[in-house]
């Protein structure tokens, strides 16, 4: 099969088209025949190697020391069962799904197998592949830090980078679960965030939003350039900074804020459950979370999107089709 692989860290370059053996399921395993993948800020991530302040070891261990243990990046992935291991009782030949092996990536391929029970859900009827591929690296990590946060219904939320992969998220599951949203973004994307359902935007080229007297309950942060001290300074009491985009410092704040204070850092990598994929599913059969597609490529353009990715601009999500031709 087909499969854009990297050997060494670097820049969209190192990112090739290689001919790689195609993988047969085990007995618990389904093999997916990928329709649409993406690029996140997760694949640019392991591709550079470009991480959150003081993270750098703990990368290198996690994803190869001086180059890649998984050759095939891609979180995210949307396709058709071609075949089932026999001991498979959920999903059929011929199922369209939809699936996030996220860390463990492999989806930047023709073909990728997953375990029955992993991450990965029927589509959602009302989405295409291609959207159904966009949501669940952004859904799936704000249903984490929500849930960490116990968020409830009424609390004012904050969501600094509204418009990327996972605020774009944030903002659609924070109004679903009844808080009070506010996204702050650049001018450009004022509007796409009133349209997730923010109930006001701030524009950060003209106006700090931490020095405007507001406080929230729920302040999360999915860009990690405004310090840990000035995200608390406008939480209430018992108030919770989601640290999404965390390096060092907040993992450390984490630990030393609930000793100093009611207000708590919740940071670090979030959890992969599988009940995650059935749960974006329904909320996107209901029309609570809405796919935001920025720019579509074809599976030969791979190293255009990873370019495109690696601006720090997208909205949304970059989807890539993969053809079969
Ligand atoms: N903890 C975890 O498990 C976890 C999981 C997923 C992702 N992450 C991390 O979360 C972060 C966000 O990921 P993502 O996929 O959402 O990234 P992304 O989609 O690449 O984010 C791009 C967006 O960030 C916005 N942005 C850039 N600078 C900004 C600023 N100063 N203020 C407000 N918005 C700004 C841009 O909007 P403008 O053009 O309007 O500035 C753009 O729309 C990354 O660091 C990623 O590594 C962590």
């Amino acid at each position: 099969m087909k499969a854009f692989v990297y050997r060494r860290y670097g820049g969209p370059d190192v990112v090739e088209l290689a001919e790689v053996p195609k993988p047969v399921p085990r007995d618990n395993e389904v093999l997916v025949r990928i329709h649409a993948t993406t690029v996140t800020s997760g694949d640019w991530r392991v591709r550079t190697l470009h991480v959150p302040t003081g993270l750098g070891l703990v990368a290198r261990l996690a994803i190869g020391f001086t180059r890649p243990r998984q050759p095939i990046m891609g979180s995210e992935m949307a396709g058709t069962i071609e075949s089932v291991g026999k001991h498979v009782t959920r999903f059929r030949v011929g199922d369209e799904v939809f699936g996030f092996p996220g860390g463990a990536m492999g989806c930047h391929a023709q073909y990728r197998t997953m375990p029955e029970d992993g991450r990965i859900a029927r589509k959602p009827a009302n989405l295409s592949f291609e959207e159904a591929a966009s949501l669940p690296f952004g859904a799936s990590t704000s249903l984490h830090y929500l849930r960490k946060a116990k968020i409830k219904a009424g609390e004012a939320v904050l969501v600094i980078g509204a418009s990327g992969g996972v605020g774009s998220a944030m903002v659609q599951l924070a109004k679903h679960f009844g808080a009070q949203v506010t996204g702050v973004t650049s001018t450009n994307n004022l509007a796409l965030v009133a349209s997730l359902g923010a109930d006001r935007v701030i524009d950060y080229t003209r106006e700090d939003f931490t020095a405007r007297g507001e406080t929230y309950d729920i302040v999360v942060d999915t860009v990690g350039k405004t310090p840990v001290a000035r995200c608390m300074r406008i939480l209430k009491d018992k108030g919770r900074l989601l640290a999404v985009a965390a390096g060092l410092p907040e993992m450390l704040a984490s630990v030393w804020a609930p000793l100093t204070g009611s207000r708590r850092v919740i940071a670090g990598p979030a959890e992969e459950r599988a009940g995650d994929i059935p749960e974006i599913a329904a909320l996107a059969e209901a029309g609570a979370l809405k796919p935001v597609i920025d720019r579509r490529y074809r599976f030969a353009q791979m190293p255009e999107a990873h370019a495109y990715v690696e601006t720090g601009r997208k909205r949304g999500s970059v989807v890539v089709s993969v053809e079969h031709a």
